[in-house]
């Protein structure tokens, strides 16, 4: 297991480059609106859980006191230079979802987009998430999901067996039924784009 991460871990660190070309195509295709609808609803102290490259950096109210942590050092450099380039003030930290470098307690909001589908352990890392929050605090998350069409159930299981392998990318997951699982009540939850892209809001 530590050395499957690893492999992808290093895969995070060589796609930081092109990897906001590569978004720009499928946030238009299939997440236009979602990362505002996340940000929108961060509040106060903010965590972001695999934070990437920062595309959320400049959609995030003013007031909110932003921290960040991935554990892919390239996508973590991207982040830090958008970050100074929006003169953001944000606290970037290398981490790992599965162990959250942080107190109980510690957060009001933490957001999640597109990374449920690439973090090992789904159950653990919104576990962990749970445990940081504070009482009332809220996960604000987006993810691409399995299909409710058996036909495209078929076609995500063929494309898993390439990107689980080189970059353990998931396309059948359901983080809603894990972020239930931990004992989130859901406040809001949508499912978009012919069901394969899910929006949720989850209190503590
Ligand atoms: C598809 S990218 C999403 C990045 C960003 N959240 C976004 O919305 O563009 C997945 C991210 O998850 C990070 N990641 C994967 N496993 C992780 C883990 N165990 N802990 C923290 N970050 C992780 C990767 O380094 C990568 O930045």
């Amino acid at each position: 297991m530590a050395e499957q991460q690893e492999k992808w871990r290093s895969y995070w660190d060589k796609s930081a480059a092109g990897y906001d070309d590569e978004m720009k195509f499928w946030d238009r295709l299939l997440y236009a609106g979602q990362r505002e609808w996340v940000c929108e609803r961060a509040v106060g102290e903010v965590l972001e859980v695999a934070i990437g490259t920062g595309l959320n950096l400049p959609l995030y109210p003013d007031d909110v006191k932003l921290t960040g942590i991935d554990i892919s050092d390239g996508m973590l450099e991207a982040a830090r230079l958008r970050a100074d380039d929006l003169g953001r003030e944000v606290d970037l930290r290398k981490g790992d979802a599965h162990q959250l470098p942080f107190e109980d307690n510690s957060f009001d909001t933490v957001v999640c987009t597109l990374s449920m589908c690439a973090i090992p352990d789904v159950d653990r890392s919104v576990r962990e998430i749970h445990r940081v929050l504070r009482p009332g605090g809220r996960l604000v998350m987006v993810d691409h999901v399995v299909s409710p069409f058996w036909i495209l159930r078929l076609i995500q299981g063929f494309i898993e067996r390439f990107s689980v392998p080189s970059a353990g990318e998931h396309q059948r997951r359901r983080p809603i039924l894990n972020v239930r699982a931990a004992g989130f009540t859901i406040s809001e939850s949508e499912r978009i784009k012919g069901g394969h892209v899910e929006r949720l809001v989850a209190t503590k």
